[in-house]
C-alpha cells in the first residue's frame, strides 16, 4: 500500500495554514520548497504502516503525526545543509534552501518546521488529548537533547565521536519516532514498537553510508562522499562495502522478528521487506557480496 497521497495531503493543509495571510512571502514560499517535492517520505510512511497495523481507529491523529514527524525531517535537512554545518548546496535534486533563498532564511524556515510540526500536534487534542501529549512527548524526546536529533548533530562538534550514540541519535532517533508515534496515534503502547524503530533506523544509516560511498551526486540529489570528506565515522569506514552490506542484512532479518504481534503484523512485515529493498543500493560487481 502507497501511503504517499494521503502523506503529501496532510503535509499540504499543514503548510496552508503557515502560508495563511499576512505572511512574509519569501518565507513562506521557503517553506514549501523544504518539504515538496518530497524525498522517500520513508519516516511517514513507516508511521502509517504501523498505525493501520494496530487498527488507525483515528486516522486524522495518524494524519497529524506523520505530517509532524516529515516536517521536523524536512527541517533538519534544511539545517543539516547550512554552511554551519555540511555546507551542502545540493538537496532533493535542486539547490539547498539556504542556496535558493538565504541563510537568513534557512534557519527561519528549518525553525518555522519545527514548530509547526508541534502546532499540527497541538490541534489533534481536538480529537483525543491524551493520544496528542503523548505524540508531542514522543515527537520532542526524539528530536532534541539528549536522545534526538539535536544530540546527533552535536556529536558532530566532540573530539571524540560515541559512534553508536551519534547514529542512534542522529538517523534511528526519528525511526524510533515513526513506529512509537504511529503505535500511539493509533491506541497502542508505544513501547513494544520503539526495537523495530530502532532497528530499521540502523539499517537506514548503514544503507545511507553505503549510498553515500557508492553513488554520484546526480543519482542521489544530494552531494556524495561526504563521509569521507567530512571526516565523519561510517559504516563503509569501519566494516568495509561488504561488510556493512552482510551488517545491513542482518539488522532487516532482525527487524521484521522483532514487530510486535498486531492485527495487521503480516500486512507490516511485507511492508517493511518493501522499504527494505527501496533503501539497499546496488552493489557493484566488484565487491563479492
Ligand atoms: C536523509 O534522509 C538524512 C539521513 C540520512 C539521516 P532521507 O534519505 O530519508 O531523505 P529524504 O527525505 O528521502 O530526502
Ligand atoms: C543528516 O545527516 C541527519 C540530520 C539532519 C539529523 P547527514 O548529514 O549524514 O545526511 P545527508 O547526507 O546530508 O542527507
Ligand atoms: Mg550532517
Ligand atoms: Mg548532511
Amino acid at each position: 500500500m502507497t501511503f504517499a497521497p494521503r502523506i503529501d495531503a496532510a503535509l499540504t493543509r499543514a503548510l496552508e495554514g503557515a502560508q495563511a495571510q499576512p505572511a512574509p512571502a519569501q518565507l513562506a514560499s521557503a517553506l514549501r520548497y523544504a518539504t515538496f517535492p518530497g524525498g522517500a517520505r520513508i519516516r511517514p510512511t513507516i508511521l502509517m504502516s504501523v498505525a493501520s497495523a494496530c487498527g488507525d481507529d483515528h486516522p486524522e491523529i495518524t494524519d497529524a503525526a506523520a505530517t509532524a514527524l516529515e516536517l521536523i525531517h524536512c527541517a533538519s535537512l534544511v539545517h543539516d545543509d547550512l554552511p554551519c554545518f555540511d555546507d551542502a548546496d545540493l538537496r532533493r535534486g535542486k539547490p539547498s534552501v539556504h542556496v535558493a533563498y538565504s541563510q537568513p532564511l534557512a534557519v527561519l524556515t528549518g525553525d518555522s518546521l519545527i514548530i509547526l510540526a508541534f502546532e499540527v500536534l497541538g490541534r489533534s487534542a481536538a480529537t483525543d488529548r491524551g493520544r496528542a501529549a503523548e505524540l508531542i512527548l514522543s515527537l520532542a524526546q526524539r528530536t532534541g537533547m539528549p536522545r534526538g536529533i539535536c544530540a546527533g548533530q552535536g556529536w558532530e562538534s566532540e573530539p571524540q565521536i560515541d559512534l553508536v550514540a551519534y547514529h542512534r541519535s542522529k538517523t534511528a532517533a526519528l525511526f524510533i519516532a515513526a513506529t512509537e508515534m504511529g503505535a500511539i496515534a493509533a491506541g497502542h503502547d508505544p513501547e513494544a514498537w520503539h526495537d523495530l524503530g530502532a532497528l530499521i533506523g540502523e539499517a537506514f544509516q548503514v544503507a545511507d553510508d553505503l549510498r553515500d560511498e557508492l553513488m554520484d551526486s546526480d543519482t542521489l540529489g544530494k552531494p556524495a562522499g561526504q563521509d569521507g570528506l567530512n571526516g565523519r565515522p561510517n559504516a563503509v569506514a569501519e566494516w568495509g562495502v561488504e561488510g556493512a552490506v552482510a551488517r545491513l542484512s542482518d539488522i532487516l532479518a532482525g527487524a521484521i522478528a522483532s514487530i510486535p504481534s498486531c492485527p495487521g503484523e503480516a500486512m507490516l512485515a511485507k511492508a517493511v521487506r518493501a522499504q527494505a529493498q527501496a533503501i539497499m543500493p546496488d552493489v557493484p560487481a566488484r565487491y563479492s557480496v
